[in-house]
């Protein structure tokens, strides 16, 4: 069974050993992290200047993967629209490693990989997409594979020779480390392999990534995993959260967010079948409004038309990619009723009506609330319905189904 042991105790922890040893000896070197300036040799790469998007293995597969899978995950992207809708990177996720040879390279799982992970990554790259890969800076994944701790200049090299374009960087078994020195060793090791890679950390939020990793990785997991469940209940495991529940600890990150650094709220569960299509719809559109990776984890060869819709529906694609990269904020709270905004790069607002509550509920936006004149005229697209409506002024109202949202675009002067 997978087990979930020593979690990030935090800086302080680490600190202060250090303190007392650098105090002890004159003759030994800071490291980069020590006075809280990052100094990686290379520059950050300038990727992911706008949210990632991809697939990845776990949501759906669990461990329970293989060559056949990610290889139809691919088939899947490039034919049924995902690909043309703006996702780009086919990530495996735990339990494709097996061990270390005698040199200590890491060595993939023959039986799940039997022709080799390079030639899986050239094939995605020969369907015009991009190949994500994981690891774990512990001695071992939290699936109990083998970590990259002690060889993560060794395991940079390899991902780089096999084509690795995206790395996940989960924080299983790593006792009492500082995370940002743990992040910074494998962000300057990535940066030295020779290759362009996303870093996406995955160190659920615990050392509050968003405070110090923005010049280490392109994107950092803000909380434990994601459940399929629109809040958490009883078939979630006891780390996980669901889309309310995650959607909660976004409150106050937006600021952290921007192009090349962005708050990960976790993958996509659109399609699991554990939540009602309006809540997926719900659940897609506030991932959009939080400017996130929209990593979808999904069976992509086998989504019914429902799923396909909303994982591409370009409008709601086209706020998340929003080029000025501005994470939206809750905007106002009253009680289960919700008004998200997000400021775009053309000036026109993306506004999410958010109902929480167990039945259909009258809602409205405030121009006040979007910095408007309430004599501004301004269009209203809904994002969903395609509903334009031109000339509004002052207020914008709509029926929020329960569980839902109602996304607009609102575009003044029009
Ligand atoms: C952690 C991560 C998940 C997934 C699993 C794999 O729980 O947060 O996203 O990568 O590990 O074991």
């Amino acid at each position: 069974m997978r087990s979930r042991h020593n979690r990030n105790l935090g800086l302080a922890g680490a600190v202060a050993p250090l303190c007392l040893l650098l105090a002890s000896s004159a003759f030994v070197a800071a490291p980069a992290w020590a006075d809280g300036a990052l100094k990686i040799a290379e520059p950050k790469p300038a990727v992911a200047q706008t949210p990632p998007m991809g697939w990845n293995s776990w949501n759906h597969f669990n461990c329970d993967i293989n060559e056949a899978k990610i290889r139809g995950a691919a088939d899947a992207m490039a034919a049924s629209g995902m690909k043309a809708a703006g996702y780009q990177y086919v990530i495996i996720d735990d339990c494709w490693q097996k061990n270390r040879d005698a040199d200590g390279n890491i060595v993939a799982d023959a039986e799940r990989f039997p022709s080799g992970i390079k030639a899986l990554a050239d094939y995605i790259h020969s369907k015009g997409l991009k190949f994500g890969i994981y690891s774990d800076a512990g001695q071992q994944t939290c699936g109990g594979h083998p970590g990259s701790r002690g060889h993560e200049y060794q395991d940079a090299k390899t991902y780089a020779k096999w084509g690795v374009d995206y790395l996940k960087y989960d924080w299983c078994y790593t006792g009492t480390d500082n995370a940002q020195a743990d992040y910074t060793i494998m962000a300057d090791a990535l940066r030295s392999s020779g290759r362009d890679i996303v870093f996406s950390m995955c160190e659920w939020g615990t050392a509050r990534p968003w405070e110090w990793a923005s010049d280490v990785g392109h994107m950092w997991r803000t909380t434990g995993d994601i459940s399929d469940a629109w809040v958490k209940n009883s078939k979630s495991k006891a780390w996980e959260r669901g889309v309310l529940d995650i959607l909660d600890l976004q409150v106050g990150l937006e600021s952290f967010a921007g192009p090349g650094h962005w708050n990960d709220p976790d993958m996509l569960e659109v399609g699991n079948g554990g939540m009602t299509a309006t809540e997926y719809r719900a659940h897609f559109s506030l991932w959009a409004m939080l400017a996130a990776p929209l990593i979808a984890g999904n069976d992509l060869s086998a989504m019914t038309p429902e799923t396909k819709d909303i994982l591409t529906n370009p409008d709601v694609i086209a706020i998340d990619q929003d080029a000025l990269g501005a994470e939206g904020h809750r905007a106002v709270k009253d009680g289960d009723f919700e008004t998200w905004v997000r400021p775009l790069k053309n000036g026109d607002r993306a506004v999410i009506l958010l109902n929480r509550s167990e039945s259909a509920h009258k809602m409205s936006v405030d121009w006040s609330t979007l910095n408007m004149a309430p004599g501004e005229k301004a269009e209203v697209r809904d994002l969903w319905s395609k509903a334009v409506t031109k000339g509004v002024k002052a207020a914008y109202s709509a029926d929020v189904p329960s569980h839902g949202v109602v996304m607009i675009r609102v575009t003044p002067s029009a």
